[in-house]
This record gives C-alpha cells, structure tokens and sequence, in this order.
C-alpha cells in the first residue's frame, strides 16, 4: 500500500486553490488532470518548466526534473510533471514563465546552458 499525501495547490492565474489527494508513486500533475484540475503544462517530461511551482511547505521528490537547475530546485521550485509528494504539500504556480527566466535569463547569453538530455517516454 502507498501513502497517500493531500496537496494544495494554489493557482495564481485563477487565485483558486486546489486540493488533491496525491499516492505518492504517482506524479502530482497528473493526479491532479485526474481529478479535474487543470494546470498548466506543455511537454510532461521535466523539461520545459511550464508546471514549476513554489513549494511553500512540505516535501517533493523530483528525480527526473531535469529541466530544472539545483539552484531553482533549492530555492524550492519543482516540477508538477515529474514530482512525487513525500508529505502533505503546499504549493503556488510561478508567475508567467518565471522559472524560464530564472533559469536561461541570466545564462543564455553566457552559453552554460547545455542541450537537455534525450529524454525517454514512459
Ligand atoms: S510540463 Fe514540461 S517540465 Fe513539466
């Protein structure tokens, strides 16, 4: 039997707050499309940072974020796509794109930006 842990997850765009009932062997996000709740996404394998949110409080579990930097991940920023919960979790969705910027703003120009890894469907 897995756990099963209760995520908050608060929109921004919508000020809605959503309350989702997460295993943790399965990935928050899509959970979440399972029980309706409709957050954004684009390409569901760590990579695009389109699902980051900010991990107000508790514990996430990431391994395949590939998309995002160690910096953001200790700053508290995960991916949806790829997160499993390891607690009761609170989280917000960035702003439009904040984690991109963060993240390739600063160090596109600089070229340490290096082509993401082939990734593998599951
Ligand atoms: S949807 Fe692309 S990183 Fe999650």
């Amino acid at each position: 039997m897995s756990r099963t842990y209760t995520i908050k997850v608060r929109d921004r765009a919508t000020g809605k707050t959503h309350t989702l009932k997460v295993p943790e062997d399965r990935y928050i996000l899509h959970t979440a499309e399972k029980q309706g709740v409709e957050l954004p996404f684009s390409c569901r394998n760590g990579a695009c940072t389109a699902c980051a949110v900010r991990v107000l409080s508790g514990e996430i579990y990431q391994p395949e974020a590939i998309g995002l930097s160690p910096d953001l991940r200790q700053q508290g920023y995960a991916l949806l796509c790829v997160s499993y919960p390891r607690s009761d979790l609170e989280v917000e969705t960035q702003d439009e794109d904040e984690v991109y910027e963060l993240q390739f703003g600063r160090y596109f120009a600089k070229g340490k930006v290096k082509a993401g890894l082939p990734l593998d469907e599951e």
